[in-house]
């Protein structure tokens, strides 16, 4: 069971300047990030893909923390999907040393931050030594509750989808449940996301304008922000602009901006 963070209590959010641009009340309490680019920014410089993702990996520690210091109670970042199998087995290897390695240079913030680690996707099919790490920092950081860092790995939205409808159909079988009792609330409790809100904000970066198979399910009214800067130079000052954007929305969830007028 996830115990999602509740940071209602915070009326302040950081002493960071930057942050002062915010509505503590208005902050999203679930953020998701396709981070994208490290290819086209290694290109860019001359360097390898794998340049590229290595320094992709220290925007993934800038960004969870500034995520932490303005209070954003879930991060969900697509770190490799299944379709990223597909790409050559150097980058594929590279990709699991730099995860290897974030897991335990960041352990120790973790623990003192009170952050924790859940996995999306498959993570049986990920290098054994690999799964061991992920499983063991998941362990460590199970009863943490001021944050919770989603890690997709192995991850499809559809495959997600087909697993939970694999997993009811079982369901009905045993007669655990009748298929006429299946309802959204029910179908979510089956998605690696059970029991967490959906995504509020989904930010990609490096200007694409696509979802690639990411939260397929949970993204039915999420608000969705393309930064034009390629991931391995995304930072707090990018994050705020797709906060403050974020927060200047009307989200009405399929009903006229009267409706949702009244219920403020
Ligand atoms: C997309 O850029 C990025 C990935 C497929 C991998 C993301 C991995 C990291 C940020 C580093 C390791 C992760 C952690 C959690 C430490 P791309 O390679 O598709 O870029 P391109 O479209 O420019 O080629």
């Amino acid at each position: 069971m996830v115990t999602v963070p509740n940071i209602s209590d915070k009326n302040t959010i950081s002493e960071q300047p930057t942050t002062e641009r915010l509505t503590p009340e208005k902050l999203p309490q679930h953020v998701a990030i396709i981070m994208d680019g490290n290819g086209r920014w290694a290109q860019q410089r001359k360097l390898s893909r794998i340049e590229g993702h290595r320094a992709g990996a220290e925007s993934v520690r800038v960004i969870v923390r500034a995520c932490r210091r303005i209070g954003i109670p879930i991060l969900t970042l697509y770190a490799f999907s299944k379709e990223n199998w597909q790409r050559p087995s150097r980058e594929v290897q590279a990709l699991w040393r730099l995860l290897s390695n974030y897991l335990k240079s960041e352990l120790d913030e973790m623990m003192e931050h009170s952050i924790r680690l859940n996995a999306l996707g498959d993570i049986t099919e990920l290098p054994k030594a690999v799964y061991r790490l992920l499983q063991s920092t998941m362990d460590k950081t199970a009863s943490n509750h001021e944050m919770i860092l989603n890690l997709a790995l192995s991850y499809s939205g559809r495959s997600e989808i087909v697993r939970a409808t694999q997993k009811l159909a079982a369901a009905c079988l045993t007669k655990e449940l009748e298929p006429g009792d299946i309802n959204e609330a029910i179908f979510s409790s089956y998605l690696f996301t059970a029991n967490m809100p959906d995504p509020d904000l989904l930010i990609r970066t490096s200007g694409e304008q696509r979802i690639s198979n990411f939260l397929l399910w949970q993204m039915a009214y999420t608000e969705l922000y393309v930064s034009p800067v390629y991931w391995p130079e995304f930072r707090e000052e990018q994050l705020m602009e797709a906060l403050v954007d974020y927060q200047r929305r009307e989200r009405r969830f399929g009903k006229t901006g009267e409706q949702k007028q009244k219920e403020v």
